[in-house]
């Protein structure tokens, strides 16, 4: 009897943080952004997921963490499919189970990892076998910060013009610089507001013309800071991006307010620890949370203080991680 070739893959992806935000969409539906953003692969922030087409399968399913995802959120993993099953020329049903090594909505972009682990489980499911500049492409579609996730360590997305020239290119791998992203979790709930919506907002701010005016010569700053391990200055200008980040969501109509008085605290002990000598410098994402950077020789004093801080639930501490791989162990 002839063996019957499985289309069922699994794959392992990180969430990642961005140096230099990508914030405000030129085209919505692509995920094509304004401006370039910069970002770290994080090792303790990790989506496995294992898809398989089936002709058996009388319908689409699609489980996260344990549940059943249905309407909106099961909408948006189906979209990737659809874009796959054309590619592949394959109209059979699909099951997709996920699962995160975080809390869900612990203010850690779960959608990154989510989605580009699925950019890569479902196109080698299907049969296909995809460049890295095109599983970026596919996990971009999911969601736009999904892209960085492809490539290893420290990753640039070259916004592009259009769909094919919108991707995540690798910076330095992931053992070039021996950071440490300590995440200081003060919220797990759901955000105030999604990404998704804020991005729709970012444009609405008076000064979102300003930050696109400032970005270029930025991210050339950051990048020079990164690659000659200048952590003094790579910190500054990842304050002066948060700040500028927030300044923009706070702004927008209606504004976004994702910081909460626990944030500035944490941030208030980070700029105290500077004047310490302990070098530290914070930066957050759509949230509340903080990512708090240090080298890793100053991590576990920094992690211990972080800790005491009152408002924090748990920290996570993350290395730079690799970029998107399959497993041959599968989750059903
Ligand atoms: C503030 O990639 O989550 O974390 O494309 O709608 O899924 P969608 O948005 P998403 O936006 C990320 C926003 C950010 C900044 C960043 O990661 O660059």
């Amino acid at each position: 009897m002839q063996k019957i070739k499985k289309y069922k893959k699994t794959a392992v992806s990180f969430a990642n943080i961005a140096f230099i935000k990508f914030w405000g969409k030129k085209d919505r539906k692509l995920n094509i952004p304004y401006n370039n953003s910069i970002s770290m692969n994080l090792s303790n922030c990790k989506t496995t997921t294992t898809v398989e087409f089936n002709p058996r399968f009388r319908e689409d399913s699609v489980f996260l963490d344990g549940e059943r995802l249905e309407g909106e959120k099961k909408l948006r993993v189906l979209k990737v499919i659809d874009l796959v099953r054309e590619k592949a020329a394959m109209s059979w049903r699909v099951k997709v189970f996920s699962k995160n090594n975080f809390p869900k909505d612990a203010g850690i972009a779960s959608s990154a990892s989510g989605f580009s682990a699925l950019a890569l489980s479902a196109s080698s499911a299907s049969g296909l076998s995809l460049s890295q500049k095109e599983l970026s492409i596919l996990a971009r579609r999911g969601s736009g910060s999904a892209c960085r996730s492809i490539p290893g360590g420290f990753v640039e997305w070259i916004r592009g013009r259009d769909d094919s020239s919108s991707f995540a290119v690798q910076i330095a791998k992931a053992n070039f610089w021996d950071l440490r992203d300590i995440v200081a979790v003060i919220e797990t709930g759901k955000k105030e507001k999604s990404s998704t919506e804020g991005h729709l907002l970012a444009e609405s701010s008076p000064f979102f013309k300003i930050r696109q005016k400032l970005l270029p010569n930025r991210l050339e700053e950051i990048k020079e800071a990164f690659l000659k391990k200048n952590f003094k200055k790579f910190g500054e200008i990842l304050e002066e991006e948060a700040v500028e980040f927030n300044v923009i969501a706070m702004t927008s109509k209606p504004p976004i307010f994702y910081w909460k008085k626990e944030t500035f605290e944490i941030i208030e002990k980070v700029r105290k620890l500077r004047e310490k000598g302990i070098l530290s410098y914070f930066t957050t994402d759509a949230g509340p949370n903080v990512h708090v950077f240090c080298l890793a020789k100053d991590a576990f004093k920094i992690n211990k203080i972080l800790k005491r801080v009152p408002g924090v639930l748990f920290t996570i501490i993350n290395k730079p991680a690799q970029g998107a791989y399959l497993i041959s162990k599968h989750l059903f």
